[in-house]
């Protein structure tokens, strides 16, 4: 009798551990890993000693991002002068937990330091500014950095199906102002002389779906491709803002891209939620918000050459969005201020554990 409890006991515990470890919930990376997908997120290297967000980034992610510490004003503050200590401790970190860096951004209109801004250099000047910046960051970061933004956010907002009048293009530009995508052009070529294995995107705001200004950035990639000029990929940022995606627009504007033979990065990533004083948001927005992290995962994993979603971060105590509106929206990320997961984390988990249709 006692042999046979015994018996039933162990079985009983062996069922138990089985079962428990065929419900063991997958993290996004094991998800996104088994399906074949990069998931990334932003990443500030201030954050990476606290040991929650360090943690949770090397669980969840397989590709990290630096948010500002590549942009001009950080990476290159004096016109003699590079600063790659902090984009060296993202990579650093990537390394340590074998993940992958995609680079951001070479050539935007923001975020640009003052000396360079306020220069007044002539268009030969600026045009070899530009051209040892990109051959200095991606020299230095070649073989580390997989991908990088080469240009961020070209056209313009008001204008659709404009390019954006920067210092780069025509105030006063480096030299190919009049020259519709030239400028651009130029800037890709460099890139991949500074390094020749690095994937070359161009990434912008407010060309997620079917409109004007995809048009304009459809035809560019197009003419690109013909013509031979190195680019290898878009970024779509998908700031999702007012609850409102228009899934079925995005999913044929990824096709429409990824037939041009280049691969789509959602790279920028967040639904912001209206929030309350205290930054909380209402509980039945977190449902909203995770359908609509689901249908955009699901839109991108349905079309092969859509390789990669990155958030714009990925704790709710470090976002981009309380900021830019004033605190009245947050919330926009998958874990919650004490790294816990919200809906919107689960729902991307599910997308990326089914896979690739
Ligand atoms: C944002 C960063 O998140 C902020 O920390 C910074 O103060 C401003 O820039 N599109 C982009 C990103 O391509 O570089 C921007 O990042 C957000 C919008």
């Amino acid at each position: 009798m006692k042999w046979r409890a015994l018996i039933f006991v162990l079985a009983a515990a062996a069922l138990c551990l089985g079962f428990g470890a065929r419900v063991r919930e997958h993290s996004l990376r094991e998800a996104a890993e088994a399906s074949g997908m990069l998931i990334g997120t932003a990443v500030r290297p201030a954050q990476l000693s606290e040991a929650a967000y360090a943690s949770t980034l090397a669980r969840e992610f397989n590709m990290l991002e630096p948010e500002d510490v590549l942009k001009w004003e950080v990476v290159h503050p004096e016109p003699q002068s590079f600063d790659f200590s902090q984009g060296d401790q993202i990579v650093e970190f990537a390394t340590r937990h074998g993940m992958k860096v995609r680079g951001h951004t070479l050539v935007w209109h923001q975020q640009n330091p003052k000396w360079l801004t306020e220069g007044k250099y002539t268009s030969g000047e600026l045009a070899q500014i530009l051209e040892k910046h990109i051959k200095t960051v991606v020299g230095h970061y070649r073989g580390k950095i997989f991908a990088w933004d080469v240009v961020n956010e070209a056209f313009d907002e008001l204008q659709p199906g404009k390019l954006r009048s920067t210092i780069w293009r025509d105030r006063p530009g480096i030299g190919l102002a009049g020259n519709g995508s030239s400028y651009i052009e130029r800037c890709f070529r460099r890139a991949h002389e500074a390094d020749p294995q690095a994937l070359l995107f161009y990434n912008e705001a407010g060309a997620e779906v079917v409109n004007p200004k995809s048009d304009a950035i459809y035809a560019m990639v197009r003419d690109f491709r013909q013509r031979r000029v190195p680019i290898d990929g878009v970024g779509f940022q998908m700031h999702v803002a007012n609850l409102r995606a228009d899934v079925a627009s995005i999913s044929a504007n990824i096709k429409r891209f990824t037939a041009l033979g280049v691969q789509v990065h959602i790279t920028e990533m967040d639904v912001a939620l209206p929030v309350d004083p205290n930054g909380d948001p209402r509980p039945e927005d977190l449902q909203k918000q995770a359908d609509i992290y689901r249908e955009v995962a699901t839109a991108c994993l349905s079309h092969p050459g859509c390789t990669a979603i990155q958030t714009w971060g990925f704790t709710d105590k470090y976002s981009w969005i309380g900021w830019h509106s004033k605190k009245t929206e947050g919330a926009a990320l998958p874990f919650d201020r004490n790294y816990g997961a919200k809906p919107a984390y689960e729902a991307l988990r599910d997308v990326l554990a089914a896979g690739r249709p």
